[in-house]
């Protein structure tokens, strides 16, 4: 099977027969990294860091390299024409012209996906700000797989900072797709994002059971653990749900332990000024009988939630997670180049990580709200169309196609209902029942009841006035 012409934006790009025969190929370059010089000759890969990076832009090139392939860069976005105006969409088409595949890292969210829908040729996420980062993503799964031979069934434990974590939301829907529980374990103040939370239960299945703070604490000893995500393939969860035994749940042991440093250039003012993030994993930390066969697991860099003592404890596998970045990204440059094929598995994906939600165009200005969304950029602005996924009715929750945040609007109205009758141009409550009623490609949503009146709409009696979700 060819992945040939295939980009990877996010995790769910590849199925997990295809991520199995990556590592499969990854296996075979890595016993033989200098004789694969023939493999990419005449290729040429860009590389466009715009954010800091050492492991995934140097490992790409390298291995780029390695595959006998020529790259070019840009490392700084002043040093290119984004600095006088030009849009992704226009630099990814001229790229595109000039290269055979784009290596891409860019502060936005989405970014990479926009870069893929323009450039007409392969595009790699290396990170589009706190979204995603799928590569990394794939270091890790191949590490956790060749120190346990396995990862379905396994207890991962996510430390620290799993609100900005690109490397931690990729990770949980890589670990979700092949089977693992998640202990989460976040810095009070970065947990994970609730749009996150709702993807793995729907569209992964398993449970989440979240465990209250204060309660946490005291039963969870050194790891703050507030939730649990427990895959529906385990046993634990027709003998434990509803109600982890969240003691029970440690003193099994954990698999591994991912750790991540405060994501600080991602920080609004407020959580600049209160988060504190105190906790360390050094020797002492790891004296707990949980962690007595534990990989110690960090996507890297650290600043100083990972202390250097433990560099030298056979449970640290941090090192040998960027080093097996060259094998990976080398196996995955060859695939998507179509220069390797390789079989794949063709069985299902174990759980379903694809679903068909009906998609909202707008037709109003309904925008994203995550101000570090691609499509609420200036430049960008003038060619991307907001869109969303309706990925519930109840309650009526879109999900930016671009960046992947999900919101609920508060008001809604139907196109179908106004048309010609001025009379019958009402607007209503989201969480009225009309939400269930109105079709997708009816539906017109606002944030605010001034949005609703500024396009003409009128408030009926279940847009509910006074209620604690209007303007
Ligand atoms: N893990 C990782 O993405 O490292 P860099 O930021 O150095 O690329």
């Amino acid at each position: 099977m060819t992945l040939a012409n295939r980009s990877l934006v996010t995790i769910d790009d590849l199925s997990n027969g295809e991520i199995e025969s990556v590592f499969s190929l990854a296996d075979k370059m890595a016993g033989a990294l200098d004789r694969q010089t023939d493999v990419c000759q005449g290729k040429i890969m860009v590389s466009l860091f715009f954010e800091p990076s050492t492991r995934t832009r140097l490992s790409f090139e390298a291995a780029m390299h390695r595959l006998g392939g020529s790259v070019i860069s840009a490392v700084d976005i002043g040093a290119t024409s984004l600095a006088k105006g030009e849009s992704l969409a226009d630099m990814a088409k001229i790229v595109g012209s000039y290269a055979d595949i784009i290596v891409i890292r860019h502060p936005w969210e989405g970014s990479a996906k926009v870069v893929a829908d323009y450039a007409g040729v392969p595009v790699i996420n290396a990170g589009d700000g706190g979204h995603q980062h799928p590569t990394q993503t794939l270091c890790d799964l191949y590490t956790i797989q060749k120190e346990r031979q396995t990862i379905r069934g396994l207890k991962i434990a996510l430390l620290g900072d799993l609100k900005y974590g690109r490397t931690i939301h990729s990770l949980i829907f890589a670990l979700a797709k092949f089977g693992a529980n998640i202990l989460f374990c976040p810095t009070p103040g970065l947990e994970v994002p609730q749009n996150i939370i709702k993807k793995l239960v729907t569209e992964y299945g398993g449970e989440v059971e979240i465990q209250p703070a204060v309660e946490g604490k005291k039963r969870a000893g050194v790891l703050p653990m507030d939730a649990v995500y427990i895959t529906p393939s385990s046993p634990h969860q027709l003998a434990l749900m509803p109600g982890i035994n969240f003691d029970l749940e440690l003193k099994t042991g954990v698999d591994a332990l991912y750790v991540t440093r405060p994501q600080k250039e991602r920080f609004t003012y407020d959580e600049g000024q209160g988060i504190n993030s105190s906790l360390v994993v050094n020797k002492e930390f790891l004296k707990g009988k949980e962690f007595k066969k534990t990989l110690v697991m960090h996507p890297l860099p650290r600043v100083d939630e990972l202390a250097y003592e433990v560099d030298a404890d056979p449970r640290s596998m941090y090192f040998k997670q960027a080093a097996r970045g060259i094998p990976i990204r080398m196996a995955l440059l060859a695939l998507l180049l179509g220069s390797r094929e390789v079989a794949v598995r063709e069985e299902p994906d174990f759980f379903r990580s694809k679903v068909n939600y009906p998609i909202y165009k707008g037709g109003y200005e309904v925008t994203c709200p995550n101000p570090v969304c691609v499509s609420v950029q200036g430049t960008e602005t003038k060619y991307l169309k907001p869109e969303f996924k309706i990925v519930s009715l109840e309650p009526l929750t879109l999900r930016c196609v671009y960046c992947e945040h999900g919101f609920e609007p508060k008001y809604i109205a139907s196109a179908d209902w106004h048309e010609g009758r001025l009379d019958t141009k009402k607007y209503h409550r989201a969480d009225s029942h009309w939400a269930r009623t109105i079709k997708p490609e009816n539906l017109i949503v606002f944030n605010s009841k001034s949005e609703a009146e500024a396009q003409g709409f009128k408030p009926s009696r279940y847009a509910g006035a006074g209620h604690p979700g209007g303007d």
